[in-house]
């Protein structure tokens, strides 16, 4: 791999998990920097704004020097071209995965020939994990502490709960 390649960890984020940290963490030891991007996706209602997202993943990324996070509402496939990305990052938990990560990476190389997407294999504890499922799980009152980040868990429970 080149010396400098910036990454870019695109995703809903609603909210950030751990299989997704997990994602981040292992981006972030490949690449000389790694840029979260908080991403609109047309096909999702989210819970959590851009903002309360973005406030989220800072939260958890605090220890990860070469790691940013900021909200992009337009195509990924321009934003890596602005920040100058060349490897978007995705976590791949099942073969269900597939096909849709399949398109939007053969979508955004259409788009922009200079990116390409990596996928990264999802830890095999966090294959069942979703960003749907803590929601559910706290709008119950179930315990969320195996699924989300320590730092965050109060913060997705208190806004789940309003
Ligand atoms: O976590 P998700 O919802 O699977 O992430 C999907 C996301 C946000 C990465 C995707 O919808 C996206 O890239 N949105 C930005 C708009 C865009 O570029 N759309 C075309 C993608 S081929």
């Amino acid at each position: 791999m080149k010396d400098k390649v910036i990454a870019i960890c695109p995703g809903s984020f609603d909210p950030v998990t751990l299989g997704h940290l997990d994602i981040i963490t292992r981006a972030s030891n490949m690449f000389h920097k790694v840029i979260v991007v908080v991403a609109g996706n047309s096909s999702k209602h989210c819970s959590f704004s851009p903002e309360e997202r973005v406030e989220l993943i800072s939260k958890c990324i605090t220890n990860l020097p070469n790691v940013t996070v900021e909200h992009y509402g337009g195509l990924l496939a321009d934003y890596a071209a602005d920040v100058g990305a060349t490897a978007i990052i995705k976590g791949l938990r099942a073969m269900s995965d597939f096909e849709y990560e399949f398109q939007m990476a053969l979508t955004n190389k259409k788009l922009n020939p200079k990116v390409e997407t990596l996928f990264l294999t999802t830890a095999a504890e966090n294959m069942y994990l979703s960003s749907s499922m803590v929601k559910q799980i706290a709008s119950m009152g179930g315990d969320i502490s195996d699924f989300v980040p320590e730092v965050i868990r109060q913060d997705i429970i208190n806004r789940i709960k309003k």
